[in-house]
């Protein structure tokens, strides 16, 4: 009998391709940073392989921060994004690190939370961004890779809190 419970998985960016890029924005963060002390803001789940990546990668002083934003339920977004932390980073230059933008509704979230705590600066860099009109419009300082408009996992991201442990990105197909 056949069942449904494995999707096919078609990789769209290799393991090499993406260390490559990563190593690529955390110079470019080292460079624009240089002389401060960065805080990254990691938003979990799905940006927890990445930060742990790019982190390695850097040649300035970081202290690492997580904060939780759920909106996602199977593969589409709910548009209610709900997000859980405890930071204090008033004064500080924050960066923001993420998985992918979709819509943009979980970062403008974060970004409307964040600013209230009064930042010296506060800037985005997410791995992935779809290639879609986005419902909120945010500026993003550094961005991985742009890709179709399609569902994707792996390094991180999931369906359903599979596939998160692919050392790759895959479409689902
Ligand atoms: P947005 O609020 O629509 O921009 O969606 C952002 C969040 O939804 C991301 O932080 C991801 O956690 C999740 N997400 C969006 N697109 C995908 C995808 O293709 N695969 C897995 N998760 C996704
Ligand atoms: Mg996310």
């Amino acid at each position: 009998m056949k069942t449904n419970s494995s999707p096919s998985l078609e990789k769209i960016i290799t393991a090499r391709e993406i260390q490559l890029k990563v190593r690529e924005l955390a110079d470019q963060i080292s460079l624009d940073y240089a002389g401060k002390k960065l805080h990254l803001v990691g938003v979990l789940k799905g940006a927890f392989i990445f930060l742990a990546d790019l982190v390695r990668f850097l040649t300035i002083p970081v202290q690492v921060h997580f904060l939780h934003a759920s909106s996602y339920t199977h593969t589409q977004s709910s548009g209610n994004v709900h997000l859980a932390h405890q930071l204090k980073l008033t004064g500080k230059d924050i960066l923001v690190i993420e998985d992918i933008q979709d819509t943009g509704l979980t970062l403008s979230r974060i970004l409307e939370d964040l600013v209230q705590q009064k930042p010296a600066s506060l800037e985005v860099c997410t791995l992935l961004e779809k290639d879609r009109p986005h419902t909120k419009v945010i500026n993003i300082r550094y961005t991985g890779f742009k890709i179709p408009n399609e569902f994707v996992v792996g390094y991180g991201l999931d369906m359903s809190e599979r596939f998160r442990e692919l050392p790759y990105i895959a479409r689902l197909s």
